[in-house]
């Protein structure tokens, strides 16, 4: 049974106010809160087993090593990975998209070659391909999406020719929170050979993520927009791409052998983990996941939705509202401009009214000059809203609205 008030009582700071009423906080696209769960262990980490891992044979290191381990394995089953071996550690999104386009770009781009984007992006999903681009002398071209902020892919045959070396794009977008037809693009990349990264930041936290059955070759996300620690995230890529890429950085645990005229590296997955990771960030991550996947991700998909469509149909009832990302298929993610605010404005009132929302172009300006607009209003929810939020964030609303007209 989904118990929304039992899973409130799993994160300390949803009991906090802010100024004088309960925080409200809607911005969970940006990064989602901790449960208790998350937070004491690493403390318990911190306090009684730290070590570095992979490195000695005491029992401390031995203890990390194991529950870093671990926690990879949790992340193989919870995207539906074939080999634990293809899931990498990262400090995030951004450096696995970073990790990808330099290391795929090294070994197999070339001048006039092209890399497709689609126009929903993040700009960690576009810069680190511009970068490589200028480097290789290749060149973007971009997937266009429609008023609704889906992607149109009429032309996506055409746009898929010899020389496209990979496809990037987002499985559900961050500031609109259309679900993109990954599998769907994935398959028609497939038909000409061509391989396709799913940044997962705004998707793994909502729905069931399954890498073997949309065929991704690479998939990323962040661990602190699934409710555990900042600073680690995950690279997966399937076993025969992450083997033909070079190495990103270098450094101690990545490699076999080193001498001064020659250095071997080390296998999958350590090949592409450089130094001392943020492997307490990892055993956090697992208890993360062990906690999403105890609510179970169809039940939250669907108390979500139901959040999602309640929010919608209430602001859809106020004439000052547009809402910007109309898909039929959507993740928990509303934005929304108000006649003759800025969102920033409209952002500074309701944090006075204790509510976190996020305001501006979401790091998605290509998407937002589509749109004409400097940015919008995004409450992007979790499973731990409620509709008593969503009633007092519209009352609120309500309040505002005077105030600019
Ligand atoms: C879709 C998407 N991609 C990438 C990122 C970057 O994530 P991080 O800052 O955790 O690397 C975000 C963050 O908001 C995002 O929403």
């Amino acid at each position: 049974m989904f118990d929304v008030t039992a899973i409130r009582s799993d994160f300390p700071i949803l009991n906090r106010t802010v100024y004088k009423r309960p925080l409200v906080y809607f911005d969970n696209g940006a990064t989602t809160q901790k449960p208790k769960i998350v937070l004491d262990v690493l403390e318990k980490y911190y306090l009684e087993n730290n070590s570095n891992i992979h490195r000695a044979v005491h029992h401390l290191s031995q203890q990390c090593t194991d529950a870093y381990e671990a926690s990879r394995k949790t992340i193989q089953q919870y995207i539906g990975a074939k080999k634990v071996e293809e899931i990498v550690f990262t400090s995030g999104t951004t450096e696995s998209i970073n990790l990808v386009a330099f290391s795929f770009g090294e070994a197999f781009v070339n001048s006039g070659d092209e890399i497709l984007i689609s126009y929903l992006e993040h700009h960690s999903n576009i810069v680190p391909w511009q970068l490589m681009a200028e480097r290789k002398g290749a060149v973007i071209k971009t997937i266009p999406m429609n008023e609704k902020g889906e992607l149109v892919l009429d032309d996506l045959e055409k746009l898929l020719t010899k020389k496209t070396k990979i496809v990037t794009l987002g499985h559900v977008s961050n500031a609109l929170g259309t679900i993109n037809p990954v599998k769907q693009i994935i398959e028609k990349a497939h038909q000409k050979n061509i391989p396709v990264l799913v940044d997962g930041a705004q998707a793994v936290q909502h729905m069931k993520v399954d890498v073997q059955d949309l065929d991704a070759d690479f998939y990323v996300f962040s661990g602190h927009k699934v409710f555990g620690p900042t600073g680690i995230g995950v690279l997966y890529g399937k076993e025969e791409w992450l083997e033909n890429l070079p190495p990103y950085k270098g450094g101690g645990d990545m490699i076999k052998r080193v001498s001064f005229e020659k250095t071997t590296y080390a296998d999958l997955p350590l090949k592409f983990e450089a130094g001392t990771t943020h492997y307490i960030g990892a055993i956090g991550l697992k208890v993360a996941l062990d906690y999403v996947q105890s609510i179970g991700l169809n039940a939250i998909s669907a108390y979500e939705n139901e959040l999602r469509l309640y929010l919608e149909k209430a602001l859809n009832s106020i004439e000052e509202i547009k809402i910007y990302g109309t898909s039929e298929y959507k993740a928990a993610t509303v934005s929304f401009g108000l006649k003759g605010a800025h969102p920033s404005d409209v952002g500074t009132l309701l944090n006075r009214l204790d509510i976190a929302v996020r305001t501006g172009s979401h790091c998605t300006q290509p998407l937002m000059e589509y749109y004409g607009i400097p940015g919008t209003v995004r409450a992007s929810l979790a499973f731990y809203n409620t509709k008593e939020e969503i009633d007092y964030f519209v009352e609120s609303l309500k309040r505002v609205i005077p105030m600019f007209s």
